[in-house]
């Protein structure tokens, strides 16, 4: 049988009262000592775990140090989130960035802070609301007039899972801003694009669209509305174009690629968690969420990596390339879906085989008209 200290100290000595008090104090001393060790132990273990969770958690980070001075960007609804720390990391390496937002007011204040961060003053604010394709079409006119070149169009901007609403053209919210509105805003800047080559196309999708489908019988949820449904068949819609196109564009030097930036804490859920339930998820989210700068990592990685100047049609997570569902490589749907966009964003004429034909009458209500 072993005998440990404690037990050696009090069987050597004598029995005086003492020595035995001594002895217990002994014991009841390393007692304590073991509990605050064992304490301290798992507190550090903690900690420990819970940075390499963090740490994998934040997930891939973009490492080169390249910069990209004079190249001219936009970035669509980057006032907040994923696309201010965007546009902040491509201002610190020397970008013309155009800040692409629905509300000027946010855009003039995110506009000032990055300028203010990375003193880089060629940063600019521009209106763009993607839920109105005059906007976009405004928007776009207006960039052309006053750049003759761009060389990274970034479409960040998205809505997530939001209650039914419409556009001002009667696209439902989510496929009409996360896809339809940037649908024509590509288009739009295809030609500066193809001028200034080699140059890049960055989506951003979600891997949400897992459960997404195309919905060709009632892609605009007339018939019935599920948001979360809707949401993922726009993030289905946004690889489907970013591949379809990525075949378009062969040849021209301009790449197109996607991603899924990652669950990431920003603002994109505030349709999904409110009052007391944000309450209680924020701390929450903050632990086990990316933060909007690691989200914006795989984004940033699509935009300037050298390595990807050839490199179009893939989809990202965490700065690796992801394999993706056969449903984003349904070659015929991603034809309908570009035909479709192209009728309703006004790109091409509406023709005889559309099934609606979107029309607001003057109260704001939809009209669906079967041909
Ligand atoms: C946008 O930026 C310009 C400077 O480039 C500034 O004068 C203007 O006030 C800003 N717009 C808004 C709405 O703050
Ligand atoms: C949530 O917290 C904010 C302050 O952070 C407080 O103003 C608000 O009343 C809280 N909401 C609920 C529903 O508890
Ligand atoms: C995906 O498509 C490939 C090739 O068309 C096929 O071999 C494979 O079985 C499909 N996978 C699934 C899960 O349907």
């Amino acid at each position: 049988m072993e005998i440990t200290r404690s037990e050696q100290l009090f069987t050597n000595s004598s029995d005086s009262g003492d020595s035995v008090k001594k002895g217990e104090a002994g014991e009841q001393d390393q007692e304590v000592w073991k509990l605050v060790l064992t304490v301290i132990g798992i507190i550090l273990g903690v900690l420990i775990l819970m940075y390499l969770i963090r740490k994998f958690i934040q997930g891939g980070q973009y490492m080169k140090k390249n910069r990209i001075d004079g190249k001219v960007v936009i970035i669509t609804g980057c006032n907040t989130g994923i696309g201010k720390e965007t546009a902040k990391e491509l201002a610190k390496r020397g970008g013309k960035i155009y800040m692409a937002c629905r509300d000027p007011k946010r855009c003039e204040e995110a506009r000032l802070e990055i300028i203010d961060k990375t003193k880089n003053t060629n940063i600019f604010n521009r209106t763009l609301d993607l839920s109105s394709l005059e906007s976009v079409r405004k928007f776009a006119a207006k960039f052309k007039e006053e750049e003759s070149r761009l060389d990274i169009l970034i479409n960040n901007a998205g809505i997530m899972a939001c209650p039914k609403g419409l556009t001002k053209d009667g696209f439902e919210l989510q496929i009409g801003v996360n896809h339809m509105g940037h649908f024509l805003l590509t288009n739009l800047l295809l030609d500066r694009l193809k001028e200034s080559a080699p140059s890049r196309i960055v989506v951003l999708s979600s891997h949400a669209y897992m459960t997404g489908k195309i919905n060709k019988a009632d892609l605009n949820s007339e018939k019935s509305y599920n948001k979360v449904a809707a949401y993922s068949q726009s993030k289905l819609a946004n690889i489907l174009f970013t591949r379809y196109l990525s075949k378009k564009l062969e040849g021209t030097g301009v790449v197109v690629n996607c991603c899924h930036p990652g669950v990431v804490k920003t603002e994109l859920g505030r349709h999904i968690v409110s009052g007391v339930w944000k309450n209680i998820t924020s701390p929450l989210m903050s632990c086990f969420f990316k933060t909007a700068k690691s989200g914006a990592q795989t984004s940033i990685k699509l935009a300037i990596d050298p390595d990807m100047e050839k490199v179009s049609g893939n989809y990202y997570s965490d700065c690796i390339k992801f394999p993706t569902l056969n449903r984003t490589k349904d070659d015929s749907t991603a034809e309908w879906l570009w035909k479709v966009s192209e009728e309703w964003t006004g790109l091409a004429p509406k023709t005889e085989k559309s099934t609606i034909e979107i029309d607001i009458s003057s109260e704001g209500k939809v009209v669906e008209k079967t041909k």
